[in-house]
């Protein structure tokens, strides 16, 4: 039997989650939106487009909860982007709003879940989903810095016009413009782009990273990236649901490591079958933990404003 993985928000992002997780036949998928007839029609489209992907996953879609019981994932993309005359805070409290209703509703459904959050803003939603699920911390996992480690590795990859296999990359902190590009633990083949790149070179590629987010909405203008989020969710439920223990970037609830304290924010963390199994401290420069400390300020300054509007 197939595992179950529950998709809650059937747009952009939670669809092209639902057809990767199918096509690499990872699990059955349950599609849940509000949107009457949204989520049933897509989950059908891929249901129909499974004999000719060669796959025996089966995709349901869904308004109510009832079918997603017993998931082993539950991924969470439902929420609002920011459309133009809208505050921050209006963005916060109205996804803020909908994060705590999907979760409470999605955990009774499936109280031993693992949840992976990629609702805006990210780091600021994995509190909200933490608070409205109860569990365990090692069970709710924000998705954005494998996102963005894959966007410095294309980058790097097209500025070294080298194959994309051969780069690796770690972005830390918040996901946000304070995020944190790490070119000392980035490589072409082991080798460190420090080596490979003069340090102009290196900045402007951070700096496109940082943007990394902004630039596919200035291109696209009706939306946010999603085939990039989509495969970074899809890493992380399948590093889960094989048990792979693979170490990647994520958000994490922070009980004292890298000096934080409370707060999820993005750091290299083992993900196996038990959600996260361990945290990773790598050894930071001065400056490189100044710029995390400045990323967790600025994760701490979202979470001071949920907590002023709930
Ligand atoms: P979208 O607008 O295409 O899809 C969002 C879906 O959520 C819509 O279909 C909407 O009907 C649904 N929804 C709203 N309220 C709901 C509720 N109460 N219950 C169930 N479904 C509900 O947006 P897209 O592009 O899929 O992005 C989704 C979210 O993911 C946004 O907040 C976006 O900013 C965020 N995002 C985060 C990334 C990250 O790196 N963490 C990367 C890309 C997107
Ligand atoms: C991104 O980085 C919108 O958070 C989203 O593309």
């Amino acid at each position: 039997m197939y595992k179950k993985v529950t998709v809650i928000g059937a747009g952009n992002v939670g669809a092209t989650t639902a057809q990767r997780l199918a096509e690499k036949e990872l699990c059955d998928v349950v599609l849940i939106d509000i949107a009457e007839g949204m989520p049933q029609g897509k989950a059908l489209d891929l249901v129909e487009a499974a004999p000719i992907e060669k796959h025996d996953a089966f995709i349901q879609g869904t308004n109510t909860y009832e079918a997603s019981a017993g998931s082993n994932i539950i991924i969470i993309t439902a929420g609002i982007p920011r459309k133009p005359g809208m505050s921050r805070d209006d963005l916060i409290k109205t996804n803020m709003n909908i994060m705590k209703n999907v979760t409470a509703e999605a955990a009774k459904q499936s109280p031993n879940a693992i949840i992976i959050i990629v609702s805006n803003p990210l780091d600021a939603m994995c509190h909200v989903a933490y608070a409205a699920s109860g569990f365990p911390k090692n069970r709710v996992i924000g998705m954005a810095g494998i996102l963005d480690s894959a966007r410095f590795r294309a980058f790097i990859s097209m500025e070294l016009d080298v194959s994309v296999e051969n780069t690796h990359a770690f972005v830390l902190g918040g996901h946000g413009d304070t995020m944190v590009p790490l070119p000392r633990y980035s490589t072409v083949a082991g080798i460190p782009i420090t080596e490979l790149m003069s340090a102009k070179k290196i900045e402007a590629l951070v700096d496109r990273t940082r943007k990394g987010g902004g630039e596919i909405v200035s291109l696209l203008k009706t939306g946010s990236a999603f085939y990039a989020p989509s495969s970074a969710t899809v890493e992380m439920a399948e590093a889960i649901l094989k048990d792979k223990k693979k170490i990647l970037p994520c958000a994490a609830y922070l009980e004292g490591e890298y000096g934080i304290n409370g707060l999820f924010i993005g750091v290299p963390v083992k993900l196996g079958s038990k959600g996260i199994e361990e945290i990773i401290q790598i050894k930071l420069t001065d400056s490189e933990n100044a710029a995390l400390q400045k990323s967790a300020d600025a994760v701490k300054g979202l979470v001071e404003d949920l907590k002023k509007l709930a």
